[in-house]
């Protein structure tokens, strides 16, 4: 499977650029279909790319078809400042025409185990299917130094083969509960975005783009779309090691 690996200056024209491809994506795939739908990441990275979606994209009449999930969700409250949701919904879900019905957060605050349960049927239930998966159009997902994707950590891969949509972690650190889609949903994706910037993500960028044996234990290192293409946005930071 080939890598489409696109390099910016700053972290701001990567953002720039990327919700660019994002509304031209939307566009061309709801030409094709009734509804397009879209996996979000959390954490610190997308937040420039939320703000420049709202900035520049919160009048297009692209977001009618569009449905919003999430790779993963911290197990809290969504009005927590560490919720996915909520960091999305404040930046730029709330500035767009996007409709309600089209917004499927996870309940964080809900009992993990049912709500892993409870999501993976909204999943289903508002997604294509292939292989018995449910196939998104587009994943878009951040990776951590340790190599970790959405919440599948080092050291619980399980979460990357398993017969479920949705998993239960617990962040390494933190102890902190996390709901995630698992490895066989997100590689059944048709496209998947790594967004990755930052200095500080040059040796795991290195150690993901040019394998070594240690590489398989980076869970990232098992993203590979099995039906569709892999892009990686990084700045000039991430990708200094493989340049
Ligand atoms: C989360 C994310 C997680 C994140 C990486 C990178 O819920 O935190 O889904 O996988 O994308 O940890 O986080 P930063 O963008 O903050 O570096």
């Amino acid at each position: 499977m080939k890598s489409d690996i696109k390099i910016f200056s700053t972290p701001e024209e990567l953002a720039r650029s990327f919700a660019s491809w994002l509304m031209d994506f939307i566009a061309e795939t709801g030409k094709r279909q009734s509804s397009v739908t879209i996996a979000l990441p959390g954490g610190n990275t997308p937040r420039l790319f939320f703000s420049i979606l709202a900035e520049k994209y919160s009048a297009t009449q692209e977001w009618g078809n569009v449905h919003i999930f999430w790779g993963d969700e911290r197990c809290v409250p969504p009005d927590d400042p560490e919720s996915n949701y909520g960091e999305a919904y404040e930046l730029f879900l709330k500035k767009i025409n996007l409709p309600a019905a089209g917004i499927h957060r996870i309940m964080g605050e809900e009992d993990p185990d049912n709500e892993a349960l409870r999501y993976s049927d909204e999943i289903k239930n508002n997604t294509r299917s292939r292989n018995a998966l449910p196939a998104l159009d587009l994943i878009i997902l951040g990776l951590g130094n340790d190599g970790h994707t959405a919440s599948i950590f080092p050291g619980k891969m399980a979460l990357l083969d398993s017969e479920k949509i949705c998993g239960v972690a617990v962040h390494p650190d933190t102890g902190q509960k996390r709901i995630t889609l698992t490895g066989r949903v997100i590689n059944n994706a048709d496209n998947i975005v790594f967004l990755v910037t930052g200095e500080n993500k040059a040796r795991v960028i290195q150690d993901v783009l040019i394998p070594t044996r240690a590489s398989v234990l980076y869970p990232a290192s098992h993203i590979a779309p099995q039906y569709g293409k892999l892009f990686w946005f990084l700045d000039k930071g991430a990708a200094r090691l493989i340049l």
